[in-house]
């Protein structure tokens, strides 16, 4: 049988992120996905404008407890959670997944804190303390900050290996709960904006692991939603018996880059120049590269 995940994200009509950015991913690689839209906005806001709504935190609540966990007693493998629109919705889909964890602990809860990027917050500042507290109380499996929200949640500055180090051991330490940390990328001065770093650790083992890869000169939106969906796969998917988060990320850094270079050649040729910011993944010609086995490219760093 395939595995359920219920991916609470956002949902844009035209593009690849949030919702959009996870799902075709996540079903090309057999997994059954139950998808809850946080807000149906008519594209990414990084074109400049958009329209849409958002549902309110109650629609999102009576959806998940009365209809699919009360109503149809589905079971999930997993939750993904990532950004969510406002303060609301953020306490109570925490709470309601937090209940639905409790009372099956075979669900495993994969949570971006989706906080912001390049030293700007996209979410009200009254936001931080309610994702501590989530990672503090909640039933986190898996917390996947960018560098930026990682600094704010440990309150370290990451600048070199040795400051990144001691932030994960803070997230350790500050949030115990949580099983499993990816930092999904981090830039420092010493590797000169040509690559970046991602790590991984454990909350037992303690030891955490480095892979160094090499940036595309771009900026990319949905880049995180698609890191974190494949994740999910990759740590959580029928071929493994035990976790072993340090391969699950390799194979999610290898997959990714191959599809973000493949987005990244395809909208050169189309506009044939250099692209900066590319607003949409090009998820669906990148289908081949989704299927079938991931090979892990990177060596870890010691
Ligand atoms: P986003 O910026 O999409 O909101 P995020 O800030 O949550 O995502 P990032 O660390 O920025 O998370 O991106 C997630 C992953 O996407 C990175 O770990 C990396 O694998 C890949 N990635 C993003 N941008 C680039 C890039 N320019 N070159 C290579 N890989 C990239
Ligand atoms: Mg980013
Ligand atoms: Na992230
Ligand atoms: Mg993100």
């Amino acid at each position: 049988m395939a595995k359920k995940v219920l991916s609470i994200q956002s949902h844009v009509v035209h593009g690849y992120v949030g919702n959009k950015a996870a799902t075709f991913p996540l079903q090309y690689r057999g997994w059954d996905v139950d998808a809850l839209n946080t807000v149906q906005f008519s594209n990414h806001p990084a074109y400049g404008h958009f329209r849409g709504f958002r549902s309110t935190a109650e629609e999102l609540r009576e959806i998940i407890e009365e209809g699919l966990v009360k109503g149809l007693g589905i079971k999930y493998d997993a939750v993904l959670t990532g950004y969510l629109p406002d303060v609301a919705g953020l306490r109570t889909i925490a709470a309601t997944v937090t209940k639905m964890c409790k009372n099956d602990p075979s669900t495993k809860w994969i949570l971006d804190p989706v906080l912001g990027d390049n030293g700007r917050l996209y979410v009200p500042e009254e936001t931080i303390p309610i994702y501590k507290g989530i990672l503090e109380q909640g039933e986190v499996f898996l917390a996947t900050p960018n560098q930026f929200e990682m600094e704010i949640l440990t309150c370290i500055t990451i600048k070199d290996y040795d400051s990144l180090k001691r932030s994960i051991n803070k997230f350790h330490e500050l949030f115990p709960r949580v099983k499993y940390v990816v930092v999904t990328s981090v830039s420092i001065p010493e590797l000169h904006d040509h690559s970046f770093l991602s790590a991984c650790s454990d909350n037992k083992a303690k030891s955490a692991h480095y892979f160094q890869v090499e940036k595309i000169d771009a900026h990319f939106s949905g880049s995180g939603d698609l890191f974190s969906a494949l994740l999910v796969d990759t740590l959580l998917n029928d071929e493994n018996v035990t976790i072993d988060l340090p391969l699950a990320l390799n194979k999610v850094l290898s997959l990714v880059d191959s599809i973000l270079q493949n987005t990244f050649n395809i909208v050169s040729n189309e506009t044939s120049k250099r692209p900066l910011k590319i607003n949409d993944l090009k998820l669906i010609e990148s289908r081949n590269l989704l299927r079938g086995e991931i090979k892990p490219r990177y060596k870890p760093i010691e």
